[in-house]
């Protein structure tokens, strides 16, 4: 078997909201491996930057420096070689946050230098990264509503999801998200308020305010025959960074104006009234005092309870030091193009491990077909995947991958419970 990169290539494909994006192909002998950069919507200040072009979200300057300095130094390279390879593609970049070369171009050569490894050891990518046997699925956090920069700014609140918390497995956790995303339908069209999705899939929200599409889910999940909570639990990504406005949050949804102490306390009244367990970015990533204020006021509220960092983070393992010294974080998104190369974001991923808080693998909102973050997740162990709503064939790509994966696993893709809160 051949391992040696003999051919690496750069190509502009579509993504999910009809942009371009760099995919990279490498070849090592009768081996193919691709890999494909996703993109972001809601962005933390300090993820890796994209090198676009200046009109039409155009990767033709990425293409370019993928063919000359990027696929020069990979020709030649053993494929298995993931950590320096990624080493060397960072110190190609030379700029803290990617912006020379892009991080979109080196986050597709990353993916396509491990997409080749696995398919040169005749593997498919969960098995080859996988370090044991008794291997289990991750929890899905499903998208059913989408607000914030995925809808205009429709509502201010970002993904409303659900977590299937009490499924036993695979299957029936997809199962359980598919019927609260069709109860939830009939709920809408009831009331003449169904309109369209968002971004990732879930309801495009054609309610009164932010409240309401808690109300919504709730009544949801239970037209579903499912119990809010012990079933089915809801999970918010509130995105804080795109409403904050000169030191407090701005919810235009709600035509209201918080400070920060007064939206904390608001959105404490909504755990409270809600079945709300996983929060992600309460406050903006430079709130750190409220954040770490929501994160106190929610561990008082329930026992399960979590603050998720993203932005706050931006899969970045040092960042992840910082936040959890801070008080911050039980929770960070692992979503490999904020870091750039696969290896850093697995570093960020094992960064949460010896934390004691969750790594969750994490697809973007622009997104296509290309299934790694499901491989990535089972692979490595991750106990979430977030991959946005059921529905949109960049995001069933995903869970039925899960399927067929699953199907290879003992006992048929068994979801490992969470464990206690730290
Ligand atoms: P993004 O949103 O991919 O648009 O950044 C996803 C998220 O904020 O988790
Ligand atoms: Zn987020």
């Amino acid at each position: 078997m051949q391992y040696r990169i003999d051919s690496a290539r750069a190509r502009a494909i579509y993504d999910s909201r009809g942009r371009p994006t760099i995919e990279v192909e490498l070849r090592a002998g009768t081996t193919v491996g691709r890999g494909i950069a996703p993109a972001g919507a809601s962005t933390g200040a300090f993820e890796a930057h994209e090198l676009r072009d200046p009109l039409h979200y155009g990767v033709s300057r990425a293409c370019a420096a993928f063919a000359a300095e990027i696929a020069p130094a990979l020709i030649g390279a053993d494929c298995r070689d993931q950590q320096r390879i990624d080493t060397r593609l960072i110190a190609l970049d030379a700029t803290p946050q990617r912006s020379r070369l892009g991080g979109n171009t080196l986050i597709a050569t990353s993916l396509a230098v491990l997409q080749t490894a696995a398919a040169a050891a005749g593997e498919p990518l969960w098995r080859h990264l996988a370090t044991q046997n008794d291997l289990t699925m991750p929890l899905p956090e499903i998208q059913i509503i989408g607000g914030g920069a995925h809808a205009q700014g429709r509502i201010d609140l970002q993904d409303i999801m659900v977590l299937p918390v009490g499924a036993p497995d695979w299957p029936t956790a997809l199962q359980w998200c598919a019927r609260v995303y069709h109860s939830l339908a009939g709920i809408l069209a009831d009331a003449g308020q169904l309109r369209g999705v968002a971004d990732e899939g879930g309801f495009w929200p054609d309610v009164a305010g932010n409240e309401a599409v808690l109300e919504l889910t709730v009544a949801a999940i239970e037209k579903a025959g499912l119990r809010p909570l012990d079933d089915v639990a809801i999970s918010l990504d509130v995105a804080a960074n795109q409403f904050a406005r000169d030191g407090g949050y701005h919810l235009r949804a709600d035509a209201a104006n918080f400070t920060g102490a007064q939206w904390v306390e608001q959105l404490a009244r909504w755990c409270r009234r809600y079945p709300i367990v996983l929060v992600e970015d309460p406050c903006a990533e430079d709130d750190r005092a409220h954040y770490a204020a929501f994160r106190t006021q929610l561990h008082g509220l329930r026992g399960d309870a979590r603050i998720v960092g993203d932005d706050l983070v931006v899969t970045n393992a040092a960042r992840i030091d910082q936040a959890v010294h801070d008080g911050l974080i039980d929770a960070a998104l692992i979503k490999p193009n904020q870091a750039g190369t696969i290896t850093e974001a697995h570093a960020a991923l094992m960064r949460c491990e010896s934390h004691n808080i969750l790594p969750i693998v994490s697809a973007r909102s622009g997104e296509t077909e290309d299934t790694t973050v499901m491989h990535l997740a089972v692979g490595w162990q991750a106990p979430l995947i977030k991959v946005g709503s059921i529905t949109r064939g960049e995001r069933t790509a995903k869970w039925n991958e899960g399927l067929r994966i699953a199907e290879q696993l003992q006992g048929g893709g068994v979801i490992r419970p969470l464990p206690a809160r730290h």
